[in-house]
């Protein structure tokens, strides 16, 4: 019997594909000891986006929901997603923070870290995973899928390969802009099965509708763990609606082992703060269809938003038609990066320079100046001489891993903030968003204040005692 593992997205990717990462902790823990005895493989709650949106919109502690969903997780793995190199931030970090985050992340409950590269730059992956092994996690590296000319079933492979040779546990399948074709998953995942010894995870959104079709096709071939979402929390932007998946699989060889009725009293739970969420128009109707515009341009849901945002502001709709059909040419010209973050957000914003100036790379942000650099690793495809030229001029691109050229940054960064320092963690949160944690600290520092007013030294109230 080759069961099928669930991962359950509905407190990460779920509401960050559809409501901007809104949901709150306390919305959260009425049902999470629930969906803990569902018998679902893992939760993925924390990591991607939620650690920013935590600090910046919802006035929260990151690591205080972590800590809060452990102890009333108690059976179920917890996952997070982390942008390998870049965190949970938009940069590079040194080592040492990197090492730090990956040490905390699981001293506060997480079992299993999904990392990934946006350029799928093995390099990048590294220190991360060799973190998760020293500390007992499970290291799991995902492979960004896009389709080019280069992204073949045997780049696939060979990535995999080198992700199992650097200590990961298993083997994940990024597809963030549901472009993955039934077919084509059932081939690559036939041919991963073959080539690595660890477990497949697949992970798809249904943004164009084939996700459900895209898991079982991959399931047949042989893929152990897929990723689904409580049906209130699905569809759309977000993942397959987890309780058809397992009403499909079904006393079948594939079964997931979870009871429909025990998934039903989450989908109760779930579908009046959807309908909230529908209300507060923290759900946008429009990223609940089908979104053909991903089949045809392979750009994520995200970035499509996004690129619209940017044109609205400058009153420029009028050119989308433009940017669409200029974002697959940047694209090329910068070595066919997948299209997931921070690359999204860069060859998106390239893509509206260009059509908006009407010169192609007069101007050009200095993420991209870095990119073609090196400095965020190696393209898939080398940069032309002209494209090159034409962005960095005659400048060094520089070909050793990024993150040696990076010198260590966690003393640096405490001494920054050592005044609001109240646990170890927070140095953390002031390496990824400096400006927003400061705020965060401050609002706590205000509230702790006025509820415990003793437990501050009422000479210098601007620092704890
Ligand atoms: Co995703």
């Amino acid at each position: 019997m080759s069961k099928i593992k669930i991962t359950e997205t509905a407190l990460r990717d779920a509401h960050q594909s559809l409501l901007a990462t809104r949901m709150t902790t306390e919305e959260m823990l009425p049902i999470v000891e629930k969906m803990d005895q569902v018998g679902y493989y893992a939760m993925e709650v924390w990591g991607g986006a939620t650690f920013d949106s935590c600090l910046r919109f919802l006035n929260e502690d990151p690591w205080e929901r972590l800590r809060v969903l452990r102890k009333n997780i108690k059976n179920t793995k917890l996952q997070m997603l982390l942008r390998g190199q870049n965190l949970l931030g938009y940069k590079h970090y040194a080592d040492d923070v990197v090492t730090e985050f990956v040490r905390k992340s699981i001293a506060n409950g997480i079992d299993i870290v999904r990392v990934f590269d946006a350029l799928n730059d093995v390099r990048n992956l590294e220190t991360t995973v060799k973190a998760v092994v020293k500390e007992g996690g499970h290291a799991q590296c995902a492979i960004s899928y896009t389709i080019s000319p280069v992204h073949n079933i045997d780049y696939y492979v060979i990535k995999a390969k080198q992700m199992e040779d650097l200590g990961a546990s298993s083997i994940c399948i990024k597809d963030m802009s549901g472009i993955l074709t039934p077919y084509v998953a059932y081939d690559l995942v036939t041919e991963l099965k073959k080539a690595v010894k660890l477990p497949i995870n697949v992970h798809t959104h249904y943004t164009s509708g084939m996700a459900s079709m895209t898991y079982l096709k991959a399931i047949e071939a042989g893929a152990d763990i897929v990723d689904t979402a409580i049906s209130p929390l699905a569809l759309g932007t977000s993942q397959p609606p987890t309780e058809p998946m397992v009403a499909v699989l079904q006393e079948t060889k594939y079964d997931t082992g979870i009871n429909l009725e025990a998934l039903n009293e989450v989908t109760e739970y779930f579908r009046p703060l959807r309908d909230k969420y529908l209300e507060k128009g923290l759900i946008d109707p429009k990223v609940l269809g089908v979104d053909i515009n991903t089949l045809v341009y392979q750009v994520p849901g995200g970035m499509l938003s996004n690129l619209i945002s940017q044109l609205k502001q400058q009153n420029k709709m009028d050119k989308l038609d433009e940017v669409m059909a200029e974002v697959p040419k940047v694209r090329e010209d910068l070595g066919f990066p997948p299209l997931v973050t921070p690359m999204s957000q860069m060859v998106g914003t390239q893509a509206v320079f260009n059509v908006i100036i009407g010169e192609r790379y007069k101007m050009v942000p200095k993420e991209i100046k870095d990119y073609v650099k090196g400095l965020y690793g190696q393209p898939s495809v080398e940069i032309s001489q002209e494209i090159r030229e034409k962005i960095i001029g005659k400048e060094e691109v520089v070909t050793v891993r990024p993150a040696d050229l990076i010198p260590p940054q966690l003393e640096i960064l405490k001494n920054e903030m050592k005044e609001y320092y109240t646990q170890e963690e927070d140095v953390l949160s002031y390496a990824l968003f400096p400006q927003i944690a400061m705020n965060y600290f401050k609002s706590r520092w205000e509230k702790e204040y006025k509820i415990e007013g003793t437990l501050y030294n009422e000479v210098d109230k601007t620092h704890p005692v």
